[in-house]
């Protein structure tokens, strides 16, 4: 079994990144191949609509671009569970992550009703999420619906609604002091990490046991 994280926050030590390697340590305590892409060092675009992935007369799910994305795609697709990790910026994944997941997702997908998958697997998939905002804040602006567009098309492609995590309040910077920030509390912060990240560390941990688990059922 091979699980492949992918980081789409430019910081490759920080919220984002250690969760996703607490997550493949569980994923390797199951005895998994794990592989780890942080996409920020990368050069690439997103999709180009050239639509030559869709062509009747080429090999569907193919992304003809070439670039450093190229055999991160290909090894993509022959993963047995991925987990896809994003800062929230602007309500959103990260520009890194989308670019991505345009040239994943697109080249996977065929407007065609005879061949509905192109994969023709099944990728258990997880997001997972880190953000700023407590859990009380994501839901007053509604940032989960705004997160939408591509679990779905997720769930559709990779055939399995991808798992959620989300971690909530995180710290951004090492020493609040040296930024303009008393929009945060740096205290509440730093009280509400020492309450919850251990907690959040196991669930990312038993996150990646359980894509190993779906993939093995498969
Ligand atoms: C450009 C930018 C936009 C951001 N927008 C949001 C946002 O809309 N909501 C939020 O809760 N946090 C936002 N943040 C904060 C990050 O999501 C948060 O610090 C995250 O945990 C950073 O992940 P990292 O430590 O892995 O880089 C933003 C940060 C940046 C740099």
């Amino acid at each position: 079994m091979k699980i492949m994280a992918i980081n789409g926050s430019p910081r490759r030590a920080e919220n984002t990144a250690r969760l996703l390697h607490k997550a493949l340590e569980g994923a390797a305590s199951l005895g998994a191949e794990t592989e780890y892409i942080d996409l920020y060092p990368l050069k690439y675009k997103g999709c180009l609509s050239c639509f030559y992935c869709k062509r009747k007369d080429k090999e569907h799910g193919v992304c003809i671009v070439k670039d450093d994305l190229t055999a991160v795609l290909e090894r993509a697709k022959q993963a047995d569970a991925l987990l896809f990790g994003s800062p929230i910026y602007f309500m959103n994944l990260t520009s890194g992550m989308q670019a991505f997941l345009e040239r994943f997702f697109f080249s996977q997908y065929i407007y065609s009703r005879e061949i509905p998958s192109v994969l023709g697997k099944t990728i258990p998939s997880a997001f997972l999420y880190t953000m700023n905002a407590t859990e009380e804040q994501a839901d007053a602006f509604h940032l989960k619906d705004s997160l939408a567009a591509y679990e779905w098309a997720a769930a559709g492609i990779l055939g399995a609604k991808p798992y959620l995590f989300y971690d909530f309040n995180t710290l951004q910077f090492k020493d609040y002091s040296k930024y303009e920030s008393s929009i945060f509390s740096e205290e509440e912060k730093r009280d509400y990490h020492e309450k919850h990240s251990a907690e959040v560390a196991e669930k990312a941990y038993e996150l990646g046991k359980q894509l190993i688990l779906d993939a093995q059922k498969l």
